[in-house]
């Protein structure tokens, strides 16, 4: 078998080097989850939730190396690696937190017959990660998938390898029993391979659009099977009327730029009410984000934006760029390619100019400007398009926030806030081609578990009366 590598995105070194699981693979290392899984899932959910919490310790415990990984995998700058281990280990209190409040075993109380709520483990879950947060995103799954008794087989993303082993050992060393947890290591054929096989009963995904949707196809005629889909969007954010420039210009960079825009919850489309403050904002952001530090992740002094994923990856972003030349868009900044050796891109800001787009999930620092007339049409903008994750506004008035948050269609609707970073203490999903009515987040929880009805009585007794026509029965 021919041993593959990840190669680094920012000095094109050898981050990790192994086998992609086979069908093989996946058939025994799901033979070896079912006896741990079983005893697992026996346990005291404080036991269990005993093991998250040193899990989270031993991230703490390993940050700057697991940084390191992320940022040489992925190509973040040290201090957005640093953070992400940090709200990977903070997961474990948000579960905590999520388990108490919406997975508690319930009672109504009632002497005589009483109704109880308890939750069991779905099984055998599968968790499939991104590149863009490898060590969050797919914790958001295996954290909540563990912590209420499941087995996880995890497959991270192709790019971010050696992130995944980071994952798999942070478990070991928590004291996780032996097999729990498998990380599979693999691209396409090792998710075809993990998702086929009818051992599998919940499917997490976190990636794009095309690939959400082929796994929808593979599950097909398996109803049982839980699936939880995060999937990209084509974000709008809409500039009302705001006072303070400086903080709007916060807000737009973290929201367009932040990881080079490779998140997910990237605003792709800022759509602006014409007036000259506004135009004046735009020039101000066009004017600054010129002076966006990028560089390389471990430089001093820091960037904000690092290389892209992959060459491939800014080649794509430029073929956009071009594209959307032809077509009659005005370029208001151009990406600039800072190393031919590199994905490096500096950010770009496009002027719609009329001119219709692809709905389509960019990976990247574009974003695009529509100026329109009036609130009702920046609404009727952002709608137009079948994601619906995240959205932003900024505005100065609450009853426009209010108008805002009633009309446009997304799981998560921000005021004055970037669309980005999302906290542990909400649920996260988008509607429509974003995700599948299953959030992740807080609710993660939720799809982590099937709830169980009993109506129960400790003590067998006949009723005060019988059905209408058994009464004979009973003589
Ligand atoms: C993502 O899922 O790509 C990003 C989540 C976030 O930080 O908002």
């Amino acid at each position: 078998m021919v041993q593959q590598q990840r190669m680094s995105p920012v000095d094109g070194s050898t981050t990790w080097t192994g086998d992609y699981a086979t069908q093989r693979d996946v058939t025994e290392a799901i033979e070896r989850a079912s006896r741990p899984m079983a005893a697992w899932q026996k346990l005291d959910a404080s036991a269990r939730t005993a093991v998250c919490l040193r899990f989270a310790e031993r991230l703490r415990f390993h940050s700057s190396a697991i940084a390191r990984t992320i940022s040489l995998e992925t190509g973040k700058p040290l201090w957005e690696s640093d953070s992400e281990v940090q709200a990977a280990a903070a997961k474990v209190d948000h579960t905590i937190d999520a388990m108490r409040v919406r997975r508690s075993v319930w009672s109504d109380g009632a002497v005589g017959s009483e109704s109880v709520i308890r939750y069991r483990p779905i099984g055998l879950m599968a968790v499939l990660g991104p590149f863009n947060l490898p060590l969050h995103l797919p914790g958001a799954h295996i954290v909540p998938a563990l912590m209420m008794g499941n087995g996880v087989l995890f497959k991270p993303s192709e790019k971010a390898p050696g992130t995944g082993e980071w994952i798999q050992r942070a478990w070991e060393e928590a004291g996780l029993p032996r097999n729990v947890l498998q990380t599979l290591q693999g691209a396409a054929e090792t998710a075809l391979a993990i998702v086929g096989s009818s051992a599998i009963e919940g499917v997490c995904f976190t990636g794009s659009y095309r690939v959400g949707e082929a796994i929808h196809r593979q599950l097909a005629g398996r109803p049982a099977c839980m699936l939880a889909l995060e999937m990209g969007g084509n974000n709008p954010l809409i500039i009302h009327d705001v006072r303070d420039h400086q903080a709007a210009l916060h807000v737009l960079i973290a929201s367009c730029f932040i990881t080079s825009g490779q998140r997910c919850t990237c605003a792709r489309r800022l759509i602006v009410i014409d007036n000259d403050s506004n135009r004046r904002l735009i020039r101000l952001f066009a004017d600054s984000i010129q002076r966006i530090r990028v560089g390389m992740p471990f430089d001093t002094p820091a960037p904000f934006m690092g290389p892209l994923i992959s060459i491939e990856a800014a080649k794509e972003i430029l073929d956009t760029e071009s594209h959307m030349e032809e077509k009659g868009a005005i370029p208001l900044v151009r990406c600039q390619r800072l190393d031919r050796t590199r994905g490096l891109l500096t950010p770009a800001i496009w002027e719609q100019n009329g001119v219709p787009l692809d709905d389509s999930e960019l990976f990247g620092p574009l974003v695009t400007v529509e100026y329109v007339d009036g609130f009702e049409d920046a609404i009727l903008s952002a709608n137009q398009t079948r994601y619906g994750l995240s959205a932003g506004l900024l505005s100065d008035s609450r009853d426009v926030f209010e108008t805002f948050v009633n009309e446009v269609r997304a799981g998560i609707l921000n005021w004055n806030c970037p669309t980005t970073g999302a906290t542990g203490r909400l649920p996260f999903g988008g509607i429509g081609a974003s995700g599948n009515h299953r959030s992740s987040g807080y609710f993660a929880i939720d799809y982590c578990s099937d709830p169980i009805a009993s109506v129960q009585s400790s003590v067998l007794q006949m009723p005060k009366s019988v059905y209408p026509g058994t009464e004979a029965a009973f003589n």
